[in-house]
C-alpha cells in the first residue's frame, strides 16, 4: 500500500480517535452491560472433580465409550457408574445439615437441574445435593466424611465451563465454592492478593483496579467463573500474551485432598525453592488431585493508558507477519493480540443483538484486535499509532480503527468475546480448543471447511498471541455422521502437527479419553502412576491415623480405594 493511502486510512483511524460519530443506544446498551457481574458469560472454564468417576476417567486411556450423556457436541465419554461408589442416604444429608446448616445443604429440584447441566447444555448429570461450604474446615469435613463413605463428589465454581469438566456424570455430590468469596489480603506493595477460591474472577479485578492493580487473567467468562475454577483448569484468556501462564503467576494455595486434609502451600513469596513446588500439580490438573480452597496471587499494577485496535487482514500470513512485527514494535505494552475470521464475524454480527462491527466494510477476511497497555500515554499512543502506519504502508492492515473510550473498546471486545455466545445459538456446536505451531494456525480450519462443505459452519478464531486456535464447528442438530468427520480427524492432524487438543479448556468428561493425541504413553503412565500414588498416600494416611490397623492391612484398603477411583 502506497504511504498517500495508508495516510488516507489512518486518516479513518484519526476520524476515529479525534471523535468516532457517538455510539447508538445499542452499542451503549452492549458495552454497558461488559461489566456487570453475574451475566452469563461464555468461557474457558472448568473442570475439577475429586474422586469422581470422571478424575479417574482423567487418566483413562485405551477405553472407547459410547455417548450418552450429551445430546450433541464431541465423542465423548459415557462412563458407567462405578459401583464401588455408595450412593447418598438420609444419614448423610442429617450430617451435612449439621456441619453446613440447613440453607447450605441444598435438595431443590430447581436449583439442582442448573447445576447439573453445563453452560453448553451437552452434559447432564443427575446429582440429587448440592453443597455450600463456607470455610476451607467445612469442605474439609465434606470430603473427610465422602471419602470415607465413598460418595463421588464433582466440585464446581462458575460452572462456565466448555468440556465437561463442572458437573456430575452421574449422582455425584456437588460441592460449589460460591460462598467461599472473601478476599483475604492485599499487600499493597507488591501487589500480593491472598482470597478464597470461590471469588468471581470479575469481582477480584474491580476490588483491584480501585487498589490500583489488575489480574493477570482476564476472560469472557469473567462475570461467573471462579478463581478456583480458573487456577483448576490453568485458564488462559486474553491478557496471557503479556502475563503468561497462572503457574508464574500463582504464589501459593491452599488444597483439601480427597480425605479432608487441608493442604497448606498459601505462600506469598516470589522466591521459594524448599524442595519440590507441589501447587503446581494443582493447577491445571482439573481437580483430580484436590480441591482449591485459598489462593495467592502475583497482581500486575493497573497502567493508566489502555489502547484498544480493530484492524481488518487479507491474508492468513499478514496476521502472523502482524504478530511478529506487534512482538517487535510494540514489545513491553502489548497487552493483547486476539484472532478472528470473518466467519466469527459474521456469527457474531448474525446472532447478538446490537453488535456492530467497527468498520465500515464487512469483506474482509482476518481481524486482529491489538491492545496496548502502559504507562505514558502520549508515548504509547505515538508508539501505536507509528506501528499500525507502518503496517498499513507495508499493506499488512487493509483498515482499521482505534477505540476512543471505554464504551468503543467495550464494543470491540463484546465482538470477540460473544463467539463463543453466538454460537450456541446457532444449534449444535463441535468446539475444540487447539494449541499449534503459528505457521500451522488455521490450517485445520480452512481443512474442517473443505471437508464438511455445506453440511456446517465452521469458524475460527482465538488467542494468537499465544498460539491457541478455538475452532467451532456448527450445525442445527447434533449429527453423528457430521461428528464422524471431525473426530478423530482433529486430534490427529494436532497430533501430527505437534500441537496440544486442550489449550486452555482442559480435558474435561469431553477429552478425558484423548490425552494420547498430545502427551506419550510414558508420561501418561507417570502421570497415572501420580495420581495413584496421591490416592494411596492420602488413604494410607486417614486409614492409620482412623483404624490404626496394621500396615499391610491399610495399604490393601488403600489399593482398593485407588482402585475405585480409577
Ligand atoms: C474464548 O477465547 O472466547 C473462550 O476461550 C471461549 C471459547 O472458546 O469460545
Ligand atoms: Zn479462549
Amino acid at each position: 500500500m502506497d504511504r498517500r493511502r495508508a495516510s488516507q486510512l489512518l486518516a479513518g483511524y484519526r476520524q476515529f480517535l479525534l471523535g468516532r460519530p457517538t455510539l447508538s443506544s445499542h452499542e451503549q446498551s452492549i458495552s454497558g452491560s461488559y461489566s456487570k457481574l453475574n451475566t452469563w458469560r461464555p468461557c474457558c472454564m472448568f473442570r475439577v472433580s475429586v474422586g469422581t468417576p470422571q478424575a479417574s476417567n482423567y487418566l483413562n486411556l485405551g477405553k472407547t465409550y459410547a455417548t450418552k450423556q450429551r445430546s450433541f457436541g464431541s465423542a465423548a465419554t459415557d462412563i458407567p457408574r462405578n459401583p464401588a461408589f455408595s450412593k447418598l442416604n438420609a444419614d448423610d444429608i442429617s450430617y451435612f445439615r449439621t456441619i453446613l446448616g440447613e440453607r447450605n445443604v441444598v435438595e431443590d429440584e430447581d436449583r439442582l437441574s442448573a447445576a447439573n447441566v453445563d453452560w453448553m447444555r451437552k452434559y447432564q448429570g443427575s446429582s440429587k445435593l448440592l453443597l455450600l461450604p463456607k470455610s476451607s474446615q467445612e469442605v474439609s469435613k465434606i470430603l473427610h466424611h465422602c471419602n470415607s463413605r465413598k460418595l463421588a463428589v464433582v466440585p464446581q465454581g462458575g460452572n462456565t465451563g466448555l468440556v465437561g469438566g463442572s458437573v456430575p456424570v452421574h449422582d455425584e455430590v456437588i460441592i460449589n465454592l460460591a460462598l467461599m468469596d472473601k478476599i483475604i489480603s492485599l499487600d499493597k506493595i507488591n501487589g500480593i492478593l491472598v482470597c478464597e477460591a470461590g471469588c468471581i474472577l470479575e469481582n477480584l479485578s474491580s476490588f483491584l483496579e480501585n487498589e490500583g492493580f489488575i489480574m493477570p487473567l482476564d476472560l469472557g467468562a469473567k462475570g461467573s467463573c471462579q478463581i478456583g475454577g480458573n487456577i483448576s483448569t490453568n485458564a488462559g484468556g486474553l491478557r496471557f500474551v503479556r502475563y503468561g501462564s497462572l503457574h508464574g503467576t500463582i504464589l501459593g494455595l491452599e488444597v483439601v485432598l480427597a480425605n479432608g486434609t487441608i493442604l497448606d502451600m498459601l505462600g506469598t513469596l516470589r522466591k521459594d525453592n524448599t524442595g519440590y513446588d507441589l501447587k503446581h500439580l494443582f493447577i491445571g490438573s482439573e481437580g483430580s488431585l484436590g480441591i482449591v480452597t485459598k489462593v495467592s496471587v502475583l497482581t500486575p499494577p493497573k497502567l493508566m493508558s489502555t489502547n484498544l485496535a480493530f484492524l481488518a487482514c487479507k491474508e492468513f500470513t499478514s496476521c502472523q507477519k502482524l504478530l511478529l512485527e506487534a512482538k517487535r514494535a510494540l514489545g513491553e505494552v502489548l497487552s493483547a493480540f486476539e484472532f478472528m475470521d470473518s466467519h466469527s464475524m459474521d456469527l457474531v454480527l448474525s446472532h447478538l443483538d446490537g453488535v456492530r462491527s467497527p468498520l465500515s466494510s464487512s469483506l474482509y477476511n482476518f481481524y486482529i484486535l491489538i491492545e496496548t497497555t502502559g504507562s505514558d500515554e502520549t508515548y504509547d499512543k505515538t508508539k501505536l499509532e507509528a506501528f499500525l502506519l507502518r503496517s498499513m504502508e507495508e499493506g499488512l492492515i487493509l483498515d482499521g480503527v482505534v477505540a476512543q473510550d471505554i464504551n468503543q473498546s467495550s464494543s470491540f471486545w463484546r465482538i470477540r468475546e460473544g463467539i463463543a455466545e453466538a454460537s450456541v445459538k446457532v444449534g449444535a456446536v463441535y468446539k475444540y480448543d487447539l494449541s499449534l505451531p503459528i505457521d500451522q494456525f488455521y490450517g485445520i480450519v480452512e481443512e474442517m471447511r473443505n471437508r464438511l462443505g455445506e453440511a456446517a459452519t465452521v469458524v475460527g478464531y482465538g488467542h494468537l498471541g499465544d498460539g491457541n486456535l478455538h475452532l467451532n464447528i456448527m450445525t442445527t442438530r447434533y449429527d453423528s455422521d457430521i461428528l464422524a468427520q471431525i473426530e478423530p480427524y482433529v486430534y490427529e492432524w494436532t497430533s501430527k502437527h505437534k500441537g496440544s487438543i486442550s489449550a486452555e479448556h482442559g480435558l474435561g468428561l469431553m477429552k478425558a479419553n484423548k490425552i494420547h493425541y498430545s502427551k506419550s504413553p510414558e508420561t501418561v503412565q507417570l502421570m497415572v502412576d501420580i495420581k495413584k500414588l496421591w490416592w494411596l498416600s492420602i488413604n494410607f494416611k486417614a486409614n492409620e491415623v482412623l483404624t490404626k490397623k496394621s500396615q499391610k492391612v491399610v495399604v490393601k484398603e488403600a489399593a482398593a480405594v485407588t482402585r475405585a477411583y480409577y
